[in-house]
């Protein structure tokens, strides 16, 4: 065997597996090369945060995630001086690493930051692609090799909380979705180890599960649940026990939401 492929055998097991569904590898190759921005919008669970991991192994770039909630500050983002051995020192935050460094910073619900992080987001993501920061009086550039990418769920998505025109207009979008059943089977089998028939029918049950989303559920089972599933009954649980601890105590509290998902749930393994 050529040293070069053994070289390229070993670079696929450092890549977390994805499964693609669309062109969204090509598009966020493509996003990535000509130095855009990407926001990506879809349910809990349906394989964003694993598409971001995928692709910055593939595209051999450090990675820093940042789970954005109402108290994240621009400073939790960009840096701060902090007290060290009697000195104040700056420390860079993961946005301002990946500015200097290179790299990949994924903002995971941004929906949720605080408008001060959007000030900041700004002049990073038009064709400026600067980071100021007041505090260090530095002006940084970004290196071609800088990428921003930002996710949220539009389902609980609260009116108070959406993001500016502004903001959203500076980031090329896609959306993702729950796989087509035969994708999400092979995926669920590949993470679970169960084999593909059982997963298969695993996957038929998830659709009728989020057929009755909306009515009192908010969201729909996610792929990672049905990964959880799986994986259960792969270790030897029986059917209905794992399903009732995957599938029907993480959608809901209450009691005749829960019933009704149970049945369907009987009415396919019972
Ligand atoms: N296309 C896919 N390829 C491989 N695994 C997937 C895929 N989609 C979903 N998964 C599985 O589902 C799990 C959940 O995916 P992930 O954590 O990426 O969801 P997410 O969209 O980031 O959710 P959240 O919005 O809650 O953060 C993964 O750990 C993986 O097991
Ligand atoms: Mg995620």
């Amino acid at each position: 065997m050529p040293l070069s492929s053994v070289a390229a055998d070993a670079d696929e097991q450092a890549i977390p597996y994805y499964q693609s569904v669309g062109n969204e590898c090509a598009l966020f190759d493509q996003a990535f090369q000509q130095r855009l921005p990407m926001l990506l919008k879809g349910p809990t669970g349906c394989g964003k945060t694993r598409f971001v991991s995928h692709m910055a192994a593939k595209l051999g770039k450090p990675l820093y995630t940042v789970s954005c909630h109402d108290d994240l500050t621009a400073a939790d983002l960009t840096g701060r001086y902090l007290l060290q051995g009697g000195e104040t020192r700056w420390v860079d935050g993961p946005l301002t690493r990946a500015v200097r460094e290179g790299g990949i910073c994924y903002l995971d619900e941004v929906v949720e930051a605080r408008k001060d992080v959007t000030v900041v987001l700004h002049p990073l993501t038009d064709d400026r692609r600067l980071l100021p920061l007041e505090r260090t009086g530095e002006l940084l550039e970004a290196p071609d090799d800088f990428m921003l990418v930002v996710s949220y769920n539009p389902g609980y998505q609260h009116i108070l909380k959406s993001l500016k025109p502004s903001t959203r207009q500076r980031f090329v979008a896609m959306s993702f979705d729950f796989p087509p059943p035969a994708v999400e089977r092979d995926i669920v089998a590949r993470e679970s180890g169960l084999e593909p028939d059982r997963c298969a029918a695993l996957v038929n049950l998830a659709a009728s599960l989020r057929a009755m989303k909306g009515q009192d559920l908010e969201e729909g089972v996610s792929t990672r649940l049905l990964v959880y599933c799986a994986t259960l009954i792969g270790a030897g649980m029986p059917i209905l026990e794992a399903a009732r601890a995957t599938l029907v105590e993480p959608l809901s509290d209450d009691a005749d939401v829960q019933e009704g998902l149970m049945e369907a749930i009987q009415a396919t393994f019972g």
